[in-house]
């Protein structure tokens, strides 16, 4: 099975209340759960170069004009945040791109724009994505200055030839120094993203390098298998013969190889990608695992939230515009660059919800599940589904009093699973659509989960 997809990375933050208020629960005319507070991701357009595997929204302009894209992101932020109405924002990260090129002034500016239209914590999660570049490392301090209170560094590989071929704009020295001094400003609470799945890596020098990883990291991991993006040139190299990526056999071993040396020294999993020691989880992205609202800003950036200014009651899928300088017309034209809106259906919330928890170790809990769909609990959905009884009796997949989660070997193996869990919530939504017009009662009524 292929087991590939769940490595991708999120283009690309809260705790759960047991007994959710009746207006938090989803029904006709009701708010969605937690509509009242949100995260939000910044999105930062612009890189040194070009590295050879990404198709993220990225541009390698000439110049950048830092006064006008700050006022564009200040302007945008007010904007989405007067429009959904969030209370509190509970988390910021600041991707991209290369968000460390910008200038710290820009990440204090928005930082004073999400407090004065919402409250910000002082202890809440603010993010930033560094390239280990000297560019972007001589502003560390500057950032932190500015409210950046976590760091996400790319170091991506620890051999200078991966970097190359990679088309990094660093060194493996530049990565350490990157790591090091990121750590003495915000110590544990520095990130590591590395890939693995390289072209010519074997797994014995993958955990030889993962093992130099650990050796100089804090207390977050991200685990990226690279994924060859159509229109990349890594995609076109490997089409043409000029570099080999290892088969989805040698990298479904990596990820389980590393998966144990991250646990001999001491790491949790709690999501497919991501590994912390000392509890130092991403709370950021444990919002968009948990299906809560986020707000994007910025070029190409997507969010999920509810436009309660406009009186709406259901959440919306939000694309900013990709093209920075159009982007920037836009908002300075009508105070937002949103490109394109979809109301999201109760079946495109769900499947949210149940996607994106799965990804996590610990799934998805019955109360989770109750406040965004309390007519039926997962056992009435997926319980008498023979198919996910199999999953279940093939030690994959776990239907308890807890919840839906994956296994240990599920995890690896989820997207395979997940056509056939959306399925039987597909038919179960379409079912309740019959019963609701012909009038006759549901089959789980009252929302409470039958155990086993
Ligand atoms: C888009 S980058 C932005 C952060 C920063 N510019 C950097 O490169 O480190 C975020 C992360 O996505 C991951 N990533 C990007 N493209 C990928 C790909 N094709 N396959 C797997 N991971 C990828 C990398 O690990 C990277 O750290
Ligand atoms: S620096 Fe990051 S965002 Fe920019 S091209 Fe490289 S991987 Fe993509």
């Amino acid at each position: 099975m292929n087991s590939s997809l769940v490595f991708r990375r999120l283009f690309c933050s809260r705790g759960f209340s047991a007994s959710c208020r009746e207006s938090e629960l989803v029904g006709a005319g009701a708010l969605p759960p937690h509509a009242e507070e949100a995260s939000l991701y910044l999105h930062w357009p612009f890189c040194l170069r070009r590295c050879s595997y990404c198709n993220f929204n990225k541009y390698v302009p000439r110049r950048v004009d830092n006064a006008a894209m700050t006022r564009c992101l200040v302007k945008e932020t007010a904007t989405l945040l007067r429009l959904s109405r969030v209370a509190r924002i509970n988390s910021v990260f600041f991707g991209g791109g290369t968000p460390s090129l910008a200038s710290p002034s820009t990440i204090a500016a928005v930082l004073e724009t999400v407090s004065q239209n919402a409250h910000l914590p002082n202890e809440a999660e603010v993010t930033l994505e560094v390239n280990p570049t000297p560019t972007g490392m001589a502003k560390l301090k500057d950032f932190t200055e500015a409210g950046v209170n976590r760091f996400s560094v790319g170091v991506q590989s620890l051999r200078d030839d991966d970097l190359k071929r990679l088309g990094r704009d660093h060194s493996s020295w530049e990565a350490l120094k990157a790591i090091s001094e990121a750590r003495t400003l915000c110590p544990g609470r520095v990130s590591v993203d590395v890939m693995f799945g390289l072209p010519g890596q074997s797994v014995e020098s993958w955990e030889g390098e993962l093992e130099r990883v650990l050796d100089v990291c804090d207390d977050h991991v991200s685990l990226y298998q690279l994924t060859l993006e159509r229109g990349t040139q890594l995609f076109k190299q490997v089409e043409f013969g000029e570099q080999t990526v290892p088969g989805d056999d040698v990298t479904a071993v990596m990820y389980r190889t590393a998966r144990r040396i991250l646990e001999n020294r001491g790491f949790l999993q709690y999501e497919v990608s991501n590994f912390a020691k000392n509890g130092a989880v991403s709370l950021h992205n444990l919002g968009y695992w948990r299906a809560r609202q986020y707000i994007g800003v910025g070029p190409g950036a997507h969010g999920r939230f509810v436009p309660q200014a406009e009186g709406a009651v259901q959440r919306e899928a939000r694309t900013q515009t990709l093209e920075p300088d159009v982007w920037m017309r836009e908002v300075q034209q009508v105070g937002h660059g949103t490109r394109r809106r979809t109301r999201l259906t109760q079946l495109a919330l769900l499947e949210e919800v149940l996607v994106m928890a799965l990804r996590m170790t610990d799934g998805l809990t019955h109360q989770d599940w109750a406040m965004f769909n309390p007519d039926a609990g997962l056992h009435c959905i997926l319980g008498q589904s023979e198919d996910v009884l199999e999953l279940q009796e093939r030690g994959l997949l776990i239907l308890d009093v807890r919840g839906l989660r994956c296994s240990w070997e599920g995890l690896a193996l989820l997207d395979s699973m997940l056509p056939t869990l959306l399925f039987h919530l597909e038919k179960y939504i379409s079912n309740q659509e019959k019963q609701k017009e012909e009038g006759s009662p549901s089959l789980c009524q009252g929302g409470k989960s039958k155990t086993r």
